[in-house]
């Protein structure tokens, strides 16, 4: 078989959107991410349909393959909850020595990182920035422009998530406009 094959998926690296077979999507609103914000009182108040962000994911094997990889592009709409931008949940993995490589697509963000002492830290995103998240670190990623923020990434198909560690503590730091500015602040 000398055949060339054109491979099925599709990956738009300007726009970030995935099409073919395996390609999964999911959504965030405001209503599903009770507690995630600083302000719980500001986010109760807004439209709980409204979104904040959404998944598109290339699973070429099943979840939990040791040695494999998945791919995905995140879109998180422009907007703040009180005066903290819309973000990801963030999570760490579910084994939690496993990396990831996040990049900048388009508009304006911040990666934020947490190891397991709770030492926080922030890198900025924009389109062709490159993130080595490095094993056992939570990460998450805040809009902090006026635009769509799109970002890709590449993780290990055995790594899974561990949202329940965020939800029970959260980040240690919170990224917020002050006055203009992203800044990060200690909890
Ligand atoms: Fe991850």
């Amino acid at each position: 078989m000398n055949t060339i094959s054109d491979n099925s998926i599709k990956f738009n690296n300007t726009e970030g959107a995935l099409a073919g077979d395996k390609v999964i999507e999911s959504h965030k609103t405001i209503g599903q991410l009770s507690g995630m914000f600083a302000d719980e009182e500001a986010r109760s108040k807004m439209d709980p349909s409204q979104q904040v962000y959404r998944v598109q994911a290339y699973l070429p094997v099943p979840d939990g393959t040791h040695a494999g990889l998945f791919f995905g592009t995140t879109w998180i709409k422009p907007g703040k909850v009180g005066d903290e931008y819309f973000m990801t949940h963030g999570h760490f993995h579910q084994l939690a020595d496993r990396g990831e490589y996040y990049w900048g697509l388009k508009g304006n963000g911040v990666l934020i990182l947490m190891d397991e002492q709770r030492n926080g830290r922030a890198e900025y995103m924009y389109p062709g920035s490159l993130h080595y998240i490095p094993a056992c670190t939570a990460h998450r990623v805040a809009n902090t422009g006026d635009e769509e923020l799109v970002f890709s990434a590449c993780w290990p198909s055995d790594a899974g998530h561990n949202y329940d560690e965020i939800k029970k503590n959260g980040f240690s730091k919170r990224l917020f406009d002050r006055k203009g500015v992203p800044t990060l602040e200690d909890i």
